[in-house]
């Protein structure tokens, strides 16, 4: 990959890399030394630069804070024995944050200027990329409102962030999750396929709701009627049921997902049927009591491919087989792409 823009660099001169217990990665909790930052300004992005890692200052009246004009993206790099790092399908979360961007009003990044700040924050804090197994450099990207005004309107101001962490397993084990039938995550003509922060906002009450009841995660369904399957907080759902491999279409309510679409490709490369379109929640219940369905399971890149042990519905709880050979091919596979040890076929792998 080749950077094709010139920023100003600021190194730390207080790096945290010694403190972090390489062993013992929690999700989320440790962040690397440096952050690229661009401010939106007079119809530009300007101030390119990378800086030290730290607190940001913003006005009580920040736009943002209060009506929420955010994206962001999520993305992972990975580092092999010999030292080369790569990152999997970065143009596609470039294009992604671009389609958000569109959707809620903020100027987006060029994909060039995405592409740079990627590859020189990855080299300045490469040391920070972990290489046990399971583990990888989560990259995230965001852009929000910056205007201190607190009446409702698209900002003229804007941040873009660009900062990493090392990450452990999403999920240490396979998931339960149930079927929301109430609360709704997003509508048709709503804002659920861009990756804005008010969707995730709107999720925490009903899942707070089912961890409660002892799940990890919600199946939503269409806002409408509640009979379609749509997706899962964090990730995509696929079902595989009598050799078929069925996910829901993209729609303005799911979040086109870079996982979904990679699995999708290397189903179909495999040679297994692939059907994208409404699976009813009747049609899923259905089908588990028929003993027809042999997996499901979430697609995302915090989670990769992780495994559903039991889906909860209407106050019954269906257990689901426990081998599980699809999901164990396409982690194993997507594993093995991602960090070079198999050709990569469809030009995901990004080296840096
Ligand atoms: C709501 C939602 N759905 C699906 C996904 C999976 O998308 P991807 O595979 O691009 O990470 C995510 C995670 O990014 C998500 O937040």
């Amino acid at each position: 990959m080749m950077s094709t823009l010139a920023f100003d660099i600021k190194e730390t001169t207080d790096s945290k890399l010694s403190q972090v217990d390489f062993d013992n990665i929690e999700f989320g909790k440790v962040y690397s030394d440096h952050m690229f930052v661009a401010e939106y300004e007079d119809g530009e992005w300007k101030n390119l630069r990378i800086e030290p890692f730290g607190d940001l200052s913003v006005s009580p009246a920040n736009a943002t804070l209060h009506y929420a004009q955010s994206i962001f993206e999520g993305l992972k790099a990975y580092k092999n024995d010999a030292g080369d790092i790569f990152v999997f399908r970065p143009e596609a979360n470039a294009k992604r944050l671009i389609e958000s961007a569109e959707r809620m009003c903020i100027p987006p990044i060029p994909e060039d200027l995405f592409m740079s700040a990627l590859t020189e924050l990855l080299k300045l804090d490469s040391a920070w990329i972990p290489t046990k197994p399971d583990t990888s450099l989560y990259i995230r990207p965001l852009i929000f409102a910056n205007d201190p005004y607190v009446g409702v309107r698209p900002s003229n101001t804007y941040k873009f962030l660009l900062f990493t962490g090392p990450v452990g397993a999403y999920y240490s084990e396979e998931v339960n999750v149930k079927i929301e039938t109430h609360y709704t995550r997003a509508v048709r003509g709503g804002v659920g396929s861009a990756k804005t922060a008010g969707n995730y906002a709107a999720s925490l009450y009903p899942a707070l709701q089912a961890q409660k009841e002892g799940y990890h995660q919600l199946i939503w369904t269409d806002g409408q009627n509640h009979e379609m399957i749509e997706e899962a907080g964090t990730m995509n759902l696929l079902f595989y049921i009598n050799d078929t491999l069925i996910t829901a279409p993209t729609s303005d309510s799911i979040l086109h997902g870079i996982t979904r679409d990679s699995v999708l490709t290397l189903a179909k490369d495999w040679g297994i049927k692939v059907e994208e379109r409404q699976l009813s929640v009747k049609e899923l219940i259905d089908s588990i009591e028929k003993g027809e369905v042999q997996e499901v399971f979430g697609a995302g890149t915090a989670a990769t491919i992780s495994k559903i042990r039991m889906i909860g519905y209407e106050g019954k709880q269906y257990e689901l087989p426990k081998e599980k050979p699809l999901c164990d091919r396409l982690f194993d596979t997507l594993d093995k792409i991602k960090t070079g040890q198999v050709e990569d076929k469809f030009g995901w792998v990004c080296k840096i």
